[in-house]
């Protein structure tokens, strides 16, 4: 906990998206039913069309947009993240299908404070087609990972792992609702224990 944060009051935390947001509004109901103790002081996201962004503002959660041009270095448009993320305080980072890999200067800032979740059982299939891939290897088990993020990609240590079947039959479809449904209840809850060291 921050020097500057009162013992009562709950940590602050910001969401980074690029996309659909579900595990993102299962974050946010989790903190308005009180099931996960933080305020949602922010939702980032690389990408200004991002459905995400719409529900997070529906959801009475501040929103920003950083889009990454071309030509322009990573470090410049992640400085508005971090200047962003810092004036809203918070004190953790989730990721929740952000789809830039944030540059080490970025993890170092928050050193041991990002989090993030990936659809496989890391170090399994890593990446962004983690799904396609399990099914495409033929797995009968794949799964979700909550992990710590560092400067490699899908990489750090991991706090929560939980397996999924893959059915004869599965597509990427039908396999995705099942992991995602997994996500939605296996995120909030390992970021309540995380953030109140829980363990
Ligand atoms: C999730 O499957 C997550 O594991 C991965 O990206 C997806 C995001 O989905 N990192 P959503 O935007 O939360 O619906």
């Amino acid at each position: 906990m921050s020097s500057d944060m009162n013992a009562d009051e709950k940590p602050g935390m910001a969401i980074m998206i690029s996309g659909t947001g579900s595990n993102m509004e299962a974050i946010i109901s989790a903190a308005k039913r009180g099931s996960l103790s933080v305020r949602p002081v922010l939702v980032v996201s690389d990408n200004p069309d991002a459905r995400g962004l719409k529900k997070a503002k529906s959801m009475g959660v501040k929103t920003l947009a950083v889009p990454y041009e071309r030509g322009i270095p990573r470090e410049e448009t992640e400085s508005a993240i971090i200047g962003a993320i810092k004036a809203e305080r918070a004190e953790w980072i989730v990721l929740a299908g952000f789809m830039k890999l944030l540059t080490p200067r970025f993890v170092q800032a928050f050193r041991n404070r990002i989090v993030n979740i990936h659809p496989a059982l890391l170090p399994a299939f890593p990446g962004a087609h983690a799904i396609r891939d399990a099914i495409e290897a033929k797995a009968d088990i794949t799964g979700v990972t909550v992990h710590m993020v560092d400067e490699l990609m899908d990489h750090g240590t991991i706090i929560a792992r939980e397996e999924v079947a893959i059915l004869p039959g599965d597509t990427e479809e039908t396999l995705a609702a099942r992991i995602h449904a997994v996500e939605h209840r296996l995120y909030p809850r390992t970021l309540q224990q995380l953030f109140h060291e829980d363990f």
